[in-house]
């Protein structure tokens, strides 16, 4: 073993590792060129075995080579290093402009947001909430609610009858027979709001739907006034159209309520209709076994397709019932 064949390894080793295009070819280049089997190595452990005088000088020769090879592997593993990275940074960069599929997540329809929101807003008054079958007696939907077989308030109301006739079973033209429900099945004091879902033969249009929705409230206990009535409307009209809305009662007729009025709102500078009330006829009172020498009542009921697009500024009833995504999707996801 000379110089120059050790020069020999050294050049070799610097070929392979100038030739390696990343860091795994590198890593064999090393192997093979300063592993155990390497020429170097080998080198090394055969110093022992040198005659005295040979050691040392041998020794330096091996020991410059590979602090050569080592210092070559280092540069080239360097660089190799650094053009992985830019490497990564180039073919895994993320391109924000490109177009990605949305997946939507599910949501309440406006009816049912603001129907939440009125019940959440009576719970916390005390009110519990009841609910009635859609689908009604005529007794309840009409007689109890002092609206006799021939009271013009019966012809009134497009009435979905269900066959056979003589059942006497109807869609619920109101939500009104859930509060003659309430008062058969629980004792005054009584706080109940009444949502749901209501029917008419009327065709759907701009402003109508054979398919609504009302809210009803009914309170029944010891010395109410219409005073209580309007306090509770101003409350709950402020709830939902914000602090600066003032109402006003309009006389009005309802056969189950003496006196009865229409609640109106002003509202966007002007005065719109938003339901009606009264004190609950003692008549329907007394049908419901309450005594009216005792207790007296307040009601009030209001549609809630009314009541959204008073709100919002909806022009057609429409967008409320045919569940167009891009018409629901304004009122969020809903509690
Ligand atoms: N049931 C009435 C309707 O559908 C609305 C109504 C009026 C409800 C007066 C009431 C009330 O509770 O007191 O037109």
């Amino acid at each position: 073993m000379d110089q120059a064949e050790v020069s020999s390894w050294v050049k070799a080793a610097e070929k392979a590792f100038a030739a390696a295009t990343d860091l795994d070819s590198l890593k064999e280049a090393r192997l093979a060129h300063l592993g155990d089997k390497s020429a170097i190595a080998l080198a090394s452990r055969g110093l022992g075995s040198l005659p005295a005088d040979q050691k040392a000088s041998v020794g330096k020769m091996i020991g410059e080579a590979k602090a050569a090879i080592t210092a070559y592997l280092e540069k080239v593993s360097e660089k190799l290093e650094l053009e992985q990275n830019e490497r990564v940074l180039r073919d895994e960069v993320v391109d924000i402009t490109l177009p990605v599929s949305r997946g939507h997540k599910g949501g309440l329809h406006p009816i049912t947001i603001i129907k939440n929101e009125i019940s959440d807003f009576f719970i916390e008054q005390g009110f519990s909430v009841a609910e009635g079958p859609e689908l009604e007696s005529g007794w309840l939907n009409f007689d109890a609610l002092n609206i006799p077989a021939d009271h013009p308030a019966r012809t009134m109301q497009d009435t979905f009858f269900i066959e056979p006739v003589e059942s006497g079973v109807v869609l619920r033209t109101h939500t009104s027979p859930v509060q003659i429900r309430t008062m058969l099945t629980s004792q005054p004091p009584i706080y109940v709001i009444c949502p749901g879902r209501t029917f008419r033969a009327d065709e759907l249009d701009a402003t109508h739907s054979p398919v609504f929705h009302q809210v009803e409230g009914l309170v029944v206990d010891k010395g109410m006034s219409m005073a209580h009535l309007k306090g509770t409307l101003d409350n709950f009209a402020r709830h939902m159209f914000g602090p600066d809305v003032t109402t006003r009662l309009r006389p009005s007729f309802f056969p189950f309520t003496e006196p009865s009025a229409e609640v109106d709102i002003f509202f966007n500078n002007r005065w719109i209709e938003w339901g009606g009330c009264g004190m609950v006829n003692p008549k329907v009172l007394a049908t419901c076994g309450i005594d009216t020498d005792v207790y007296s009542g307040f009601a009030f009921g209001m549609g809630l397709e009314r009541t959204l697009m008073v709100r919002h500024g909806i022009t057609d009833m429409h967008d409320i019932v045919e569940g167009d995504l891009r018409f629901t999707r304004q009122f969020g996801i809903g509690l």
